[in-house]
């Protein structure tokens, strides 16, 4: 798969404008994109980044990564999934960065989704749904959303968010309300945020083949 993802990652770079601050996500797919945008970099203001991977990653370029404090809206953002349904829905966070995605895709006018074609689905919920929580509420967010959704909560151990949370990956979903599951799971207290990108959807999707389709 990662010919595809190379394809839309470097498809991507289409939608980069002269002068612009770039949103970039983190993930395998996202990787070929700053790769390219490292050949443009010239051409951009800089970027803001979702991850420390990615920051790592942007400066190894020499592009600048930017305070979104101080960059305002940004006019684009490009990040991958680990889903994406037929109405530009997405699973992310399957690399623990989803909270700093989220604000990054809240924060812009335009959100283009990466993806090989496998991330294609007609339902989300096949894969497992990452939530970010705060350590504390490990044990009492679980519980609520096995009471909430019937999914089973799984807690991705060792691993710890850049913002020094926990993760919990939901199986056995099949969402078919993505807007409400997105609210439900977001009032639970503890939660930091859902990998559900259902209020906010992608904008366009590039899936990634010979040639890519991009789909608006
Ligand atoms: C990270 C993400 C990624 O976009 C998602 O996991 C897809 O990753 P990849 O491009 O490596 O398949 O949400 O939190």
């Amino acid at each position: 798969m990662s010919e595809a993802k190379r394809l839309a990652g470097e498809k991507a770079i289409e939608f980069v404008e002269d002068g612009m601050i770039v949103g970039v996500g983190t993930g395998s797919t996202v990787a070929y994109f700053i790769d390219a945008l490292g050949g443009i970099r010239d051409r951009i203001k800089g970027a803001v980044s979702s991850s420390e991977q990615s920051t790592a990653r942007l400066k190894q370029h020499g592009i600048e990564v930017l305070d979104l404090n101080h960059t305002g809206t940004l006019s684009l953002y490009v990040d991958g999934a680990d889903e994406c349904d037929p109405h530009k829905r997405l699973i992310k966070g399957g690399g623990a960065a989803l909270t700093r995605e989220k604000i990054i895709a809240e924060a812009s006018k335009q959100f283009v989704c990466i993806v090989d074609p496998s991330k294609q689905v007609p339902v989300l919920g096949r894969f497992p749904l990452p939530v970010e929580v705060i350590p504390m509420a490990r044990s009492l967010v679980a519980r609520a959303i096995l009471a909430m959704t019937g999914g089973q909560p799984v807690w991705r151990d060792g691993v710890t968010t850049d913002n020094g949370n926990v993760v919990l990956d939901i199986h056995n979903l099949s969402i078919t309300d993505p807007v409400a599951m997105e609210r439900e799971i977001n009032q639970i207290p503890g939660v930091v945020s859902v990998g559900l990108f259902a209020r906010r959807p992608a904008d366009i999707v590039i899936v990634g083949g010979e040639p890519p389709i991009v789909l608006r």
